[in-house]
């Protein structure tokens, strides 16, 4: 029921509709808020860019055949990669990313090797830190200012399973 794809043109539209809301982008760090078509648009070539660079993977998440939301890692070294994930708001609840994460960790430490991958997770964003530790994470601490969004500065809590 949950599959991940390689994201492509016929992503734009549903990715545009997912992403155009301030409750998903507002936990993203890449994610403007508004986000137009030409955001999506620009972010399927990106995808394409680094398509068999070997330094980051992103594929579309559909669920019943239905696109519902996105997964990525990004190879941060040689044995460590980092994930971010998203889904459209109404897709919340349903699972479908504890799916996701656990086929991509299969990819990280099978077909790629890693021996750690790990998530930011900006602070309060408690639906994603029960996520991860359903899936196996562990909690490793909190970095302070981690990150800026626009004027903001963002407190991240960090995740990571080591193997
Ligand atoms: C993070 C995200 C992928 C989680 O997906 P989801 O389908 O909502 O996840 P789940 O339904 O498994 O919910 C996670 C847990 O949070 C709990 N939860 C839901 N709403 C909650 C709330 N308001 N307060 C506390 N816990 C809450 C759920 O009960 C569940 O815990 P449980 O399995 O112990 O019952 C999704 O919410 C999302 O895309 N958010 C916006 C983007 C984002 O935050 N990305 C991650 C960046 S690190």
């Amino acid at each position: 029921m949950t599959e991940l794809v390689k994201l492509n043109e016929n992503h734009r539209d549903s990715l545009f509709l997912l992403l155009n809301n301030r409750n998903v982008s507002d936990w993203l760090l890449e994610v403007p808020y508004p986000y137009s078509l030409l955001d999506a648009y620009w972010w399927i070539n990106k995808c394409k860019e680094l398509e068999g660079k070997n330094k980051e993977y992103h594929y579309a998440i559909h669920y019943k055949n239905e696109h519902v939301g996105g997964i990525g890692l990004k190879i941060l070294k040689e044995h460590h990669g980092e994930l971010g994930y998203w889904l459209g708001e109404v897709h919340w609840g349903k699972g479908i990313m504890k799916t996701a994460i656990s086929e991509m960790l299969t990819m990280a430490f099978g077909d790629l090797g890693l021996s750690r991958v790990s998530a930011e997770v900006f602070e309060d964003n408690i639906r994603s830190e029960k996520l991860l530790l359903k899936c196996g994470f562990e909690y490793e601490g909190n970095l302070k200012k981690l990150q800026k969004k626009g004027d903001r500065f963002i407190n991240c809590k960090i995740f990571a399973i080591v193997i």
